[in-house]
């Protein structure tokens, strides 16, 4: 029986892991309140009360313009407090699954494989570089997922931002000079328990520790995006709004994104023989599953 910990459980990613962990063992799963990343300081002291076969590190600063103003916080919670999560996992030979971003990257020339150099062009990205880093330099096992586009029913994300603006507004104007996968966070929560079910059911090789690229297949801009969740749930509103196409010139925001931010997903596939949906099917079965009634 394993004892996977969690961590960030009200987020959209965590939240779904919740669910998609339960066959795993026994899971306690923690929000901030219980497991602060602000205070690393903290963080020794639960590990070693739950004394974990897992740890799944859900928890993170996401706010990817607010860490243009807050570097250092982000900075705790994205690289200092994952850095003790590793020295404590190490103790206790336990396995420590982070998750990290397609942001890390400068999108000059996608797709990214995991050996590729990373530069990341904002705060937030550099916090989740730091992050992979401290937890290679601790020196445990680890499996560090760089995703993309990160959405689901829940939670603060570009598929709930453009439902509420089309009920709001008649013209859509959306980005589509950067590009990317848009990735359901259920998939996210169902690779990293298959990902689990097969290191326990083979001996630990060192290999099998690093870093893996996990987002959905295909490719698409922010408007592919926004015109496939407002085709897909017309039956939810009277009417649809027109989306217009724009330069990202044209929506100046805080921190710079990368323009082609696409991973290279075939290690992934490669070392635990999985694949994963194209953004159209999972963003379809994810309509299904919780919006259009
Ligand atoms: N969102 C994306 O588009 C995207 C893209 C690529 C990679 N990722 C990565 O994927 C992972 C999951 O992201 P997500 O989209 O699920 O994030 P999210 O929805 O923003 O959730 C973040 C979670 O972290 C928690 N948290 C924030 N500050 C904390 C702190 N000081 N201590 C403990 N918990 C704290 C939040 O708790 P509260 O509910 O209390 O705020 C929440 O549970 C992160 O590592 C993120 O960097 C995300």
């Amino acid at each position: 029986m394993n004892t996977v910990l969690l961590l960030g459980r009200t987020g959209q990613v965590g939240w779904e892991l919740e669910r998609s962990l339960q066959p795993l063992g026994r899971v306690v799963a923690c929000a901030r309140s219980e497991a602060d990343l602000s205070r690393p300081e903290t963080l020794r002291a639960l590990v070693e009360r739950v004394r974990p076969d897992v740890i799944v590190n859900a928890a993170a600063y996401t706010a990817v313009d607010a860490a243009e103003q807050e570097e250092d916080l982000a900075y705790r919670i994205n690289a200092d407090g994952p850095a003790v999560l590793a020295e404590a996992a190490r103790e206790l030979n336990a396995w420590l699954v982070h998750y990290s971003t397609d942001y890390v990257f400068d999108g000059t020339r996608g797709p990214y494989s995991e050996t590729d150099a990373t530069r990341p062009l904002n705060a937030y990205g550099r916090t989740k570089r730091a992050g992979e880093e401290a937890i290679a330099a601790a020196g445990c096992k680890h499996v560090i997922l760089r995703t993309s586009w990160v959405y689901g029913a829940r939670g603060k994300n570009f598929l709930n931002t453009m439902l509420r603006l089309a009920r709001e507004q008649e013209v859509l104007r959306v980005v589509d000079d950067q590009i990317g996968a848009p990735t359901w966070s259920r998939t996210i929560a169902d690779v990293t328990a298959a990902i689990l079910t097969r290191l326990d059911e083979r001996r630990f090789s060192p290999d099998m520790s690093g870093i893996y690229h996990l987002a959905s297949q295909g490719e698409t801009s922010w408007y592919g995006f926004a015109r496939l969740i407002i085709e897909e749930t017309r039956s939810l509103r009277e009417s649809s709004p027109r989306i217009e196409a724009i330069s990202t010139e044209a929506y100046p925001l805080p921190a710079q994104r990368p323009r082609d931010s696409r991973l290279d997903c075939r290690k992934l596939t490669e070392i635990f023989r999985l694949t994963f949906p194209t953004w159209q099917d999972a963003a379809r079965l994810c309509f299904k599953d919780s919006l259009v009634k």
